[in-house]
């Protein structure tokens, strides 16, 4: 017997003729199906998974397909950010295409930020754009990289260098799915649960911290309270800013650091996966801020006392192997996106849910924090 969904929060994406709904709730896979044929008029799709993900979740969502008369293929993608590249790209978009799909079907992403963001660029190139759904199965993707329609791969020179905004047509996170993950995935997700407290949300942040996380990473709960919140911050955020000219560079609270660490272990998830590096990008922030004089030193020992609470890493001590020399992260830092002209860009704070975009950081600044930080 297929059970049905308890209940399911949604979330709506307000972009006019492009809005969509989140929706968010245990056991919504099995009706998967049916909500992508309310959401879209489509007659085929390509499911886009990783070899782990497909293991625990394809067949339900195959099924629930079936169910709704949506033709349905299937490719497999081996798990990891290396499948965020070039090669993977080339071979989702042969697919598409070899599945005879047309501009008005889809492509399903069911997996994680990885599959996620490839998938979404896949959908956004094959036949100049198709449909897109995302089914994110991570809680990293339930509650940012799912959300936003930012996709993309990855260069050999730096993270998410070559992508595109193409949002997806509806979000389908099933809150269960995240059961079958990994301790250390729960936590490198819930880094990214955190960032919406730090960015502007102080209560959410005292609501994390007062014990709220238990229940997340357990399956309480505050599980769907949680996605939902971190959905609708960012909701607001991307409705406000889709393509990134303002605001939604808020989001990037601790990814400037974080990334240029990913970047120094090779991208290697045995070392270090995204939201380690976002766990130590925004301890780093808030210490960064504190030594620019911006909030009291209160503020960053908050932040890293949770985060340590939660068993996530905090210092550049923390990355395995070691993290590289402070000369090596600024240089990481500078092949980011997020450098303008040269300038480089970092979401700082005035205190827990007060960052600010901070624009013209000097880059000597910088360095001396780095050898503090490494000392
Ligand atoms: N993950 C950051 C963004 O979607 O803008």
């Amino acid at each position: 017997m297929i059970a049905t969904a308890q209940t399911t929060r949604t979330v709506k994406v307000d972009l006019a003729g492009r809005s969509y709904d989140i929706l968010i709730g245990r056991n919504l896979l099995p009706g998967a199906g049916e909500a992508i044929a309310s959401a879209m008029k489509i007659r085929g799709c390509l499911i886009v998974t990783d070899a782990i993900v497909a293991g625990h979740h394809l067949a339900t969502l195959e099924a629930s397909l079936g169910a709704a008369g949506i033709a349905h293929a299937s490719l497999v993608l081996p798990a990891g950010e290396k499948t965020k590249s070039w090669p993977f790209l080339e071979q989702t978009v042969e697919a598409i295409l070899a599945n005879r799909l047309e501009r008005g079907d889809a492509v399903v992403a069911l997996g994680g930020g990885v599959i996620g963001d490839l998938a979404g660029f896949a959908s956004a190139i094959a036949r100049r754009g198709m449909r897109f759904v995302q089914v994110p199965t991570s809680l990293l993707a339930q509650v940012d990289s799912s959300v936003g329609g930012k996709t993309g791969i990855n260069s050999p020179v730096g993270k998410n260098l070559v992508g595109a905004f193409h949002q997806p047509g509806i979000v389908i996170a099933d809150t269960g799915l995240l059961d079958t993950l990994s301790p250390r995935e729960m936590k490198a997700g819930y880094a990214e649960v955190v960032k919406y407290g730090l960015i502007d949300r102080p209560d959410f942040f005292e609501w994390l911290e007062a014990g709220a996380w238990r229940g997340i990473l357990a399956g309480g709960p505050e599980r769907e309270e949680a996605v939902a919140v971190a959905c609708s911050a960012k909701a607001a955020i991307v409705a406000r800013d889709e393509t990134e000219t303002g605001d939604r560079a808020l989001l990037n609270l601790g990814h400037t650091f974080g990334h240029a660490l990913e970047a120094l272990v090779q991208y290697d998830g045995a070392r270090l996966v995204h939201g380690e590096g976002v766990a130590i990008g925004m301890a780093m922030a808030h210490r960064f801020s504190q030594k620019l004089g911006l909030c009291s030193q209160e503020v960053p020992s908050r932040v890293a006392a949770h985060l340590q609470a939660v068993g996530l890493p905090t210092r550049l001590a923390d990355v395995p192997g070691g993290a590289g020399s402070p000369d090596a992260i600024l240089d990481a830092i500078r092949q980011d996106k997020k450098v303008s002209r040269g300038a480089l860009t970092f979401i700082l704070t005035r205190g827990i849910g007060r960052s600010f975009i901070a624009k013209d950081v000097s880059a000597e600044k910088v360095l001396d924090f780095l050898k503090e930080e490494a000392a």
